[in-house]
């Protein structure tokens, strides 16, 4: 904390020195890094920060709503509250392929993102999160999305006062900025969201029940003493059939099936599988099943990677 508290005092400083009275954009996702670039930025120089945090419709439940509460209503910064929801849902309707589905989340991402720096006056610079393994390092196989890409009347300069940072380090300035433990400790989550965990092709439903679904896995996992490294569930784009009782007689269905995953990794380029006890396992059964709208199958993915990857797309 004595460290922490030594770094957070000197990015202030650094910031304060490298923005004047300037106004500086962030997007902020509501991810690790973001959050902790916001919250710092805040201290540094409060109402120069516009964040923008755009909802595409992907975010897990909740996660908008803490967003808002974290930053708007408690830190008091000046956030900028974009539901791009059914832009995004538009766009992706009936796409099927998953690099498709990335490439349309990330270039509407930036198309949106740049509308809204468009409509503020006198930004001067960009911050973003960028963390020392994103320099070092590219990991991950799949096309990650950032804020790359702006065209080049938008190419400000940048505030990356995380850059020097590994993420363990990120979570304890986060922490002793003030953010909540469930937004400095949670677990990765993509870019593309629920959006490469709603298998094929997106459909209003099924990202619900997904979203729905996933609330309970991560409520259910995340209470076990030993919490997997990522935990969270896929919809697949197939139904299966199963039976539902009117008046005492069975009736035959088709309904969705939910898959639960949760892995353990060091770098996410292999994982394994944890042991998830039966009971469990049982739990989020049934109450995914007894309050989860249009599924009636629950799964259980024991692939390792490789040779499966983590997300299913
Ligand atoms: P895979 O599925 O390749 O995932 O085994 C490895 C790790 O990367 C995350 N992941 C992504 N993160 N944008 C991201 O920001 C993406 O498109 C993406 N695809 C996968 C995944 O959640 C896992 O932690």
């Amino acid at each position: 904390p004595a460290l922490a508290q030594a770094f957070i005092a000197e990015q202030v400083e650094a910031v304060r020195k490298q923005v004047g009275d300037k106004k500086v954009l962030l997007a902020l996702s509501g991810g690790v890094d973001s959050s902790v670039v916001a919250a710092l930025l805040i201290k540094a120089i409060g109402q120069q920060l516009v964040c923008v945090h755009v909802n595409h419709g992907l975010l897990r439940k909740g996660e908008p709503e803490q967003v808002i509460e974290v930053f708007r209503n408690q830190m008091k910064a000046n956030l900028v509250y974009v539901d791009a929801v059914d832009r995004f849902l538009d766009k992706l309707a009936g796409v099927s392929d998953p690099e498709q589905k990335r490439k349309i989340i990330g270039a509407e991402f930036i198309r949106v993102f740049e509308e809204e720096a468009r409509k503020q006056d006198g930004i001067a610079f960009l911050a973003q999160g960028t963390i020392y393994p994103d320099i070092t390092e590219s990991v991950g196989v799949k096309a990650h999305h950032n804020v790359g890409g702006l065209p080049d009347d938008l190419q400000f300069e940048l505030v990356e006062p995380v850059k020097l940072l590994y993420k363990d380090e990120v979570r304890v300035v986060g922490k002793e900025l003030g953010l909540p433990d469930g937004m400095v400790y949670r677990q990765p989550f993509p870019g593309p969201g629920l959006g490469v965990r709603c298998v094929g092709a997106i459909t209003r439903d099924r990202l619900e029940a997904l979203r729905e679904a996933d609330a309970i896995v991560r409520e259910e996992i995340g209470k076990l003493p030993e919490v997997p490294w990522q935990y969270f569930c896929t919809i697949p784009d197939f139904q299966s059939t199963g039976i539902k009782y009117v008046d005492g007689k069975g009736q035959r269905y088709m309904g969705w099936a939910v898959i639960i995953r949760a892995v353990n990794t060091v770098d996410a380029v292999t994982a394994t599988v944890p042991e998830i006890p039966f009971s469990v396992l049982c739990t989020m059964r049934d109450r995914i099943i007894s309050t989860v709208d249009g599924v009636n199958r629950v799964l259980w993915d024991i692939s390792e990677k490789p040779v499966a990857t983590i997300e299913f797309e």
